[in-house]
């Protein structure tokens, strides 16, 4: 079925074929088969997507976008909520109707759901062919040559190197002009509710040279913007490069790259020489997504956040005062168990003294292995969806606020794409990280100097007053 030059490299299931074939392996298949991949879930999700996009086509797979014409259907999911694994599985079900017809048909399960749930997978969804978790990419192509070639019947990999980074991997990245760049994996907080230690494995963080060389060649392939991804960036460290020193070496080594973003953020290590290199601006965009989780400090203990409320509003002060027009968003989650009526409205308060931007709001959702879920589930679900929906009306009004407090400011817009409602019009992001239209006939990538006039929907709208087409 394979025919192998240049190499004595047995195909097995445990093949490890490095993108580049710097190994000097080049794999001929008699039949280029073709994947299909679905991801889900958070942008460190969609980065893993991108990773395993290339290792595929490393691996002589070709990516395709339709479903219906793929020998192999990848789905990454995320299980950070029991909501997001419910619409995996629902999806998973309808996939093996589709292998019903074409018995051929492979079907993965990669991401945090396969690694929370390995062999349970296939007990819940016997379609289900192969089930690989995040630090276990490597060896997906062998594995589904394997599956491919009939050789094997039901596959796991969860026992990926937990010190993996993919180091050598460049992601095969979607057209746009924002790359995403992962300069750690995994986390060490162990928040009680959060399900992301045990799927994700330990923080481990990449050299910086590494970061360097893969933005650069970000913008080499034309991306403008990158975010640098991370459960917790605050803690990256590479020997004595912090992540405010990580920034610095960034905007001092990286030639063209006009702006810089980064998630997650985590209050207890946000240290002021970030504050300092934000405020200090160039390519740092003065946006910061900062999630609070709750506004009473029992709830925050009991969730094992390692900050008080009063610490989490002087971090947010200090920030205000140093970034100029600083964009700030949190999430948020109401129903945590024993959470009552008053503790909850202490979160509404918080919400409006941090005066957050944007906030991404969430009900508690118990997941099987961590801490919480040792606790009472005792908010009634019409409770929490009632005080979900009050959470929502507040980041309403506040978003609202925040976007009228722009009208008449002068602000810079990548544009990005022709607007879907309006042809003669551009969207673009300001560099808070805010949506903003504009009228006229531009290029993607485009940077453009504009007074915000009005607010359409959930954007900005804005004129022209000085166009300057960037410079290749
Ligand atoms: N239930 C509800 N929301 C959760 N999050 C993480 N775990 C849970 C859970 N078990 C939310 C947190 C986190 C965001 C990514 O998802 O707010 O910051
Ligand atoms: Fe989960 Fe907390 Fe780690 Fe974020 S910092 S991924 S909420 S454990």
């Amino acid at each position: 079925m394979y025919i192998m030059i240049q190499s004595e490299t047995v195909i097995g299931s445990q093949s490890d074929l490095k993108p580049n074939t710097k190994n000097g392996v080049i794999i001929l298949m008699s039949q280029v088969y073709k994947v299909f991949l679905h991801t889900y879930g958070c942008q460190m999700n969609l980065y893993d997507g991108e990773l395993v996009g290339s290792l595929l086509q490393s691996g002589g797979f070709q990516l395709i976008s339709q479903p219906e014409e793929a020998d192999v259907i990848l789905i990454n999911t995320c299980a950070v909520r029991d909501h997001a694994e419910q619409r995996v599985l629902g999806r998973l079900r309808t996939l093996g109707a589709l292998k019903s017809r074409h018995p051929q048909l492979v079907i993965g399960v990669l991401g945090c759901m396969a690694q929370r749930l390995g062999e349970d997978l296939k007990k819940q969804v016997p379609t289900v062919d192969l089930v690989l978790g995040p630090d276990s990419y490597r060896s997906l192509s062998g594995l589904l040559k394997d599956q491919l070639s009939g050789h094997h019947g039901y596959l796991i990999g969860c026992s990926g190197n937990p010190q993996e980074t993919y180091g050598d991997v460049l992601p095969t990245r979607r057209e746009g002009i924002s790359a995403f760049v992962a300069i750690m994996r995994g986390c060490d907080n162990f928040c009680s509710y959060c399900v992301v230690p045990y799927a994700r494995g330990r923080e481990r963080s990449r050299p910086p040279d590494e970061v360097l060389a893969e933005i650069q060649s970000a913008v080499e392939d034309g991306f403008t913007e990158v975010v640098l991804l991370g459960q917790n960036v605050n803690s990256y460290h590479w020997e004595s490069t912090d992540f405010a020193t990580l920034l610095i070496a960034i905007a001092a080594g990286v030639k063209d790259l006009r702006r810089l973003r980064f998630m997650t953020s985590h209050p207890r290590d946000l240290s002021d020489k970030l504050i300092e290199v934000m405020a200090e601006g160039g390519i740092v965009c003065p946006s910061l997504h900062l999630p609070a989780q709750s506004g009473s400090d029992r709830i925050l203990e009991l969730m094992n956040r390692g900050y008080t409320v009063s610490q989490y509003l002087t971090k947010v002060e200090k920030l205000r005062a140093r970034v100029e027009s600083l964009a700030l968003s949190t999430d948020l989650m109401c129903g945590f168990p024993t959470e009552s009526e008053t503790e909850f409205e202490q979160t509404l308060n918080l919400m409006r003294t941090a005066r957050f931007d944007d906030a991404f709001t969430f009900k508690y959702s118990p997941r099987p292995g961590t801490k919480a879920a040792r606790l009472k589930d005792d908010v009634p679900e019409e409770v929490k969806i009632e005080r979900l929906e009050r959470m929502i009306a507040v980041t309403r009004a506040l978003a609202d606020e925040s976007r009228s407090r722009m009208i008449g400011q002068k602000v810079e817009a990548l544009l990005e794409n022709v607007s879907p409602r309006e042809a003669s019009e551009w969207t673009g992001r300001t560099r808070c990280g805010r949506v903003i239209l504009v009228p006229g006939a531009f290029r993607r990538g485009d940077i453009v100097n504009l007074q915000v006039e009005a607010v359409r929907g959930f954007s900005l709208w804005g004129q022209v007053n000085e166009s300057q087409i960037q410079v290749e």
